[in-house]
């Protein structure tokens, strides 16, 4: 009788120890979701970067930092309206201007380029 009953035990202990593991590793996973969170809260924060932000992470490699430009034209001096420039940052240019880097900041960058000086 205990020999048969034995296997069971085994599979009953197994369970239980089966169970406590899987909650450990819910937990961590709990911790990691909401470490993702927390890190998701600075992608909303990057929406609402300022335009020199922005042309730092996606402009400056070739418009150069004192926006004087390298492989762009420089954008001190600007004549074009921000009308015009939007549609250049939107559409991008044949010429080696990229169009759609900064999808939805194109309005707050437009007008910031009229006052570089
Ligand atoms: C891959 C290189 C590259 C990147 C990145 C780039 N540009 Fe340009 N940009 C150019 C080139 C090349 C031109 C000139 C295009 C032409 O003459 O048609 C240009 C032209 C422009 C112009 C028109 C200037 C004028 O006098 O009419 C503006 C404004 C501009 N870029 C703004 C930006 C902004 C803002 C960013 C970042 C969101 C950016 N560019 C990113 C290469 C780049």
């Amino acid at each position: 009788m205990k020999n048969t009953a034995m296997p069971y035990l085994y599979i009953f202990a197994f369970g239980i120890v089966a169970i406590f593991f899987m909650s450990f590793i819910g937990l961590n996973n709990m911790e990691e979701i909401s470490a993702e969170k927390e890190g998701g809260g600075e992608a909303t924060e990057e929406v609402a970067a300022s335009p020199e932000e922005i042309y730092n992470k996606s402009c400056i490699a070739c418009h150069g930092d004192q926006y004087q430009g390298g492989v762009g034209p420089a954008l001190t001096g600007l004549t074009k309206s921000p009308e015009e420039l939007k549609a250049i940052l939107v559409d991008g240019t044949p010429n080696g201007m990229p169009g759609g880097l900064i999808p939805g900041q194109e309005d707050a960058v437009a007008e910031w380029l009229t006052t570089l000086k």
